[in-house]
């Protein structure tokens, strides 16, 4: 599984996004060391706060399913389902990862399968608070 093809699993994935309230769509593929492929969407909620976003859907179906080691994350969004601009995966989802994955994990954010940029967990989430601080 290559950066591109990730990122099209990516791409395919926001088409499932449910956002009806701020209509900005998102998907991501998450990557297993093992090379599986947990897709994930932003699910959102009249309620606002119980909303999820697709990484961390991704990750919970991953989490569930048995998963323990991550490689990669590729995540695309935007308005509507346009992709015009790259975009940061969010504090929460962040933190999500920095409990999951080590530092060379790797999250790619992408404006298409032919236009992306790589950054390492420790660059998105320095001096993050881990279960290493709890051992
Ligand atoms: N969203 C994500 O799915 N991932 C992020 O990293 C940032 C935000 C979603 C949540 C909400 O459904 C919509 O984008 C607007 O915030």
């Amino acid at each position: 599984m290559n950066d591109k093809e990730l990122v099209k699993i990516a791409i395919d994935a926001m088409q499932k996004s449910y956002s009806p309230y701020s209509k900005f769509k998102v998907g991501a593929a998450l990557l297993t060391k093992q090379g599986k492929v947990y897709t994930g969407c932003n699910i959102e909620n009249a309620a606002y706060g119980p909303t999820n976003c697709a990484e961390r859907t991704a990750f919970f179906k991953a989490i569930s399913e048995g998963e323990k080691e991550f490689a990669k994350i590729a995540i695309v969004g935007g308005k509507d389902g346009n992709i015009t601009d790259l975009f940061m995966p969010c504090g929460v989802c962040r933190q999500v990862m920095a409990e999951f994955c080590d530092e060379n994990f790797q999250i790619i954010v992408a404006l298409s399968e032919e236009s992306f940029k790589t950054f390492s967990l420790p660059e998105l989430l320095p001096f993050g608070f881990t279960p290493k601080n709890l051992s």
